[in-house]
């Protein structure tokens, strides 16, 4: 696989530029999340994890190893498909635990997270076979996923990144799923659990700065792929609480007044900051195990296992698509 710096270059540069303006004249503003994710943010990202306060990945972590038998066993998997799967080591449990010959097929948008994973996995894992493929998980599923080898297979869906989703493209990904699963294949969740709000605000606030440095960077991708003129300097780190969606926002607030150019074609479009406005970057939303199972059950999915952490922070969710 070639090694690409940029989640644009994948996109049609006008479809990317005609879906930032339009997320960027809604009420809230706000960035298209697959737009994040570029060598730099997701290298970033692997250093967020390891942050004292970001405590997801780590609960996440510790039920995979502890689980990842069980979860096997009752997925019965012969194929495994991780979407959003970054660096990929949350994978490794799963692995070992597979019946050999075992198929792994991690789907991201960032290239240089494939690269990166398809390296660790010769190493780690060499009996597995991985088919790494560069795709956009909220899209049609191309050939490679819907015949991706034995069956049942198991989807893993980790990081809290369903919790990333707005509601439209989380029911509709879980549509999408449904759609391109066979009866008895599995789905494997790692999702936040909704608890007190100072801690879930906590994770996203690191002491060393490393959350705002990532969000900022978001503005330097828009800028470099799309030609927009961001003054990163002029925006602040904003973290809140929404309770009625009962989601963490993060983005970033505008601390003057301020314009800034989307580029055409046809014509560029020029979108008004003012001084306060928060341009949202990510949703983190938290969930409850009832709320799963219901939106799971809507769409065919039987709820196998839920798997919490002993604080109730953090579960997975293991799932069957029914006959
Ligand atoms: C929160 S990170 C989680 C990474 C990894 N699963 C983990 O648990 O550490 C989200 C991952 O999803 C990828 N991603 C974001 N939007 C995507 C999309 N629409 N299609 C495919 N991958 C996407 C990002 O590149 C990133 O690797």
């Amino acid at each position: 696989m070639s090694v690409s710096t940029s989640p644009v270059q994948q996109d049609a540069l006008l479809h990317a530029r005609v879906e930032v303006a339009e997320c960027l004249g809604q009420s809230p503003p706000h960035l298209p999340y697959r737009l994040l994710w570029d060598e730099h943010n997701t290298a970033l990202y692997d250093r967020i994890r390891e942050q004292p306060e970001y405590y997801l990945n780590r609960l996440e972590m510790h039920l995979l190893q502890a689980h990842a038998s069980e979860v096997m066993a009752a997925s019965g998997a012969r194929t495994l498909i991780e979407l959003g799967s970054g660096t990929g080591e949350k994978a490794l449990p799963l692995l070992q635990h597979m019946t050999a010959p075992v198929a792994y097929l991690p789907v991201d948008v960032s290239t240089s997270a494939l690269n990166h994973l398809t390296e660790r996995l010769r190493h780690a894992s060499p009996s597995t076979t991985v088919r790494a493929v560069a795709a956009d998980f909220t899209r049609p599923w191309p050939p490679v996923l819907r015949e991706p080898g034995r069956r049942p297979v198991l989807v893993t869906f980790l990081g809290s990144t369903l919790g990333n989703l707005l509601p439209a493209e989380r029911h509709g990904l879980l549509e999408l799923l449904a759609g391109s699963l066979r009866p008895g294949d599995g789905l494997l969740l790692g999702v936040p659990l909704l608890h007190d709000v100072e801690v879930m605000v906590s994770a996203y606030r690191d002491a060393a700065g490393l959350m705002e440095a990532f969000y900022l960077h978001c503005l330097r991708i828009l800028n470099r792929d799309l030609g927009t003129d961001f003054d990163l300097d002029a925006y602040a780190h904003h973290v809140v609480w929404a309770a009625p969606s009962q989601r963490v926002e993060i983005g970033l607030c505008s601390l003057a007044d301020q314009t800034v150019l989307v580029p055409g074609p046809p014509a560029g479009r020029r979108v008004v900051f003012p001084r306060g406005e928060v341009l949202r970057a990510t949703i983190a939303v938290r969930f409850t195990a009832g709320q799963l199972d219901d939106e799971l059950a809507a769409r065919g999915f039987e709820p196998l296992r839920h798997l919490p952490d002993p604080t109730s922070r953090y579960m997975l969710l293991l799932a069957r698509l029914r006959g």
